[in-house]
């Protein structure tokens, strides 16, 4: 493993006003997505929407990364070239989703531990002659009665914390995602309780498996009400739980923290990261965006899977990169 190489490579997924989109939606994913706005999901589909948003003019201007699912790495544009060659001319690195999805946790009802270890190293290693340089695994960990249960927080860290030490030894750099989901009616305190319990025990697990800190980033949820909560915490609040409970759990060698969306309306992911670099000065860490849905949700709904929408579609999709570019800065205005 080559120490500088990682760290290298994960700053430049950070750079100032730009983050990366996460396009690794797995079949069932994209098939649900496509279904809500009336696409038929075929690999001709995910190839075409793929396409759109990946040849985008000036996408480079504001994402550093793409992540990419299986099929997508393997998928060509329609002038021949590869998705991948397609984000690296555009000044993009493509990255590549490698967990097998969140399954149900064995004596653990309600909760769920990701699979895939399981010829990881093999996987990883066609990933990197493919030309990624970096890889996600997404854990996920509910709120709810009784739970999450500290075995299965530790289960999924210990999990991530092997995900990443693979990675680092193919010298990709693993972007860990332990994810406390925002479903359910539970309080922005209980979403703060989980949340710092979960990265705890992930950087526990990681110091353990000698993972280099400065050759990973991080993708968290931010700290935020249970969306069918009838208060909903308002933006300044989210913005700051979410950095002190970060400050209270992330060591600072960490290059970066790329948020998801999670559920969140585009605009809502928007401010509240907006807000956080507009609060908070001199973080050890940059904050950014890994966002798939509050990047994607209107330029799929413009797309409508017909070639004529492409240009809107693709407005759609520039115009929340910009949004977001200017969000890592503090200098957000819609
Ligand atoms: P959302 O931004 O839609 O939460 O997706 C981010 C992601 O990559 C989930 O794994």
């Amino acid at each position: 493993m080559n120490a500088q190489e990682l760290e290298k490579t994960a700053r430049s997924l950070v750079p100032e006003g730009k983050g990366i989109l996460a396009a690794d939606e797995s079949f069932g994913t994209i098939g649900k997505r496509f279904d809500a706005v009336g696409i038929e999901s075929s690999e001709e589909s995910r190839r075409d929407y793929r396409e759109m948003l990946f040849t985008t003019p000036g996408i480079g201007d504001y994402l550093a990364g793409v992540i990419l699912f299986d099929e997508t790495v393997r998928q060509k544009a329609s002038d021949g070239r590869l998705l991948p060659e397609v984000l690296e001319e555009q000044g993009v690195i493509p990255g590549i989703k490698v967990d097998g999805g969140a399954k149900e946790m064995a004596l653990s009802p309600g909760e769920k531990l990701t699979e895939g270890l399981d010829g990881l190293r093999e996987r990883l290693e066609e990933y990197r002659e493919m030309g990624a340089r970096f890889a996600k695994w997404r854990a996920v960990i509910t709120i709810g009665d009784g739970i999450p249960t500290q075995n299965c927080i530790d289960a999924n860290a210990f999990v991530l914390a092997r995900y990443a030490a693979a990675c680092q030894e193919q010298e990709i750099v693993p972007i860990v995602e332990p994810e406390v989901l925002i479903d359910g009616d539970h309080s922005i305190e209980q979403c703060e309780e989980a949340t710092e319990k979960t990265l705890h025990a992930t950087f526990a697990r990681i110091f353990e498996a000698g993972v280099d800190l400065k050759g990973l980033l991080l993708k968290p949820n931010m700290v935020i009400t249970g969306k069918d909560a009838a208060e909903q915490a308002g933006v300044e609040e989210v913005a700051r739980r979410t950095v002190e409970t970060l400050l209270r759990s992330v060591p600072a060698a960490v290059p970066g923290i790329v948020f998801l969306s999670g559920g969140q309306s585009d605009k809502q992911a928007t401010a509240h990261l907006n807000a956080m670099n507009k609060l908070y000065d001199n973080l050890p860490w940059e904050l950014s965006f890994s966002y798939a849905r509050a990047l994607q949700d209107l330029p799929m709904k413009t797309w409508k899977g017909d070639a004529g929408n492409v240009e809107a579609a693709q407005q759609a999709f520039y115009h929340r990169l910009k949004m977001n570019g200017a969000a890592r800065s503090g200098s957000y205005s819609e």
